[in-house]
């Protein structure tokens, strides 16, 4: 199964990203796909549609569109619901211990990482960045 994380703009900034993707092919994750993109403003506004009316998409979008980001395709047995255990909680202050944002994340704005919340999101995202033919 694969699911989609992105590396953020504040772990790439503070070049941690080297050190987030050893965490995660040390948590079992086989890479699939991997990209170095600055988003536009409409790519980061579609890929959080979800969030169009909450109050922190409009900093959500800036800091995501402020440098580059790292999107991985990620394979691994429970991919989805392992991901979110090994990044933890949106919030560093509340991750738990060892996982990446604890260790990584300087906020709840600035987290480090992106996973899917959901197989079907999983695969959306994963299409959002990349085709079939870009997967490993
Ligand atoms: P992510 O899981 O990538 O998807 C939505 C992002 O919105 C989340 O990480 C956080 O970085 C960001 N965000 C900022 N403020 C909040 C908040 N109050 N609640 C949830 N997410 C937030």
């Amino acid at each position: 199964m694969l699911t989609l994380a992105i590396i953020k703009p504040d772990a790439v900034a503070s070049r941690k990203a080297g050190k987030v993707l050893a965490h995660l092919e040390g948590a079992g994750f086989a890479i699939r796909g991997a990209r170095m993109v600055r988003l536009s403003l409409a790519q980061a506004e579609a890929f959080y549609a979800v969030h169009r009316e909450r109050p922190f998409f409009r900093p959500l979008v800036a800091f995501m569109t402020s440098g580059p980001c790292i999107p991985l395709a990620l394979e691994r047995a429970d991919a989805v619901a392992y991901l979110r255990t090994v990044i933890g909680a949106t919030d560093p202050k509340e991750a738990a211990p060892g996982t990446v944002r604890a260790l990584y994340a300087e906020s709840k704005e600035r987290n480090a990482i992106h996973a899917s919340d959901s197989e079907e999101n999983g695969r959306r995202e994963v299409g959002f960045f990349f085709a079939e033919a870009d997967l490993q």
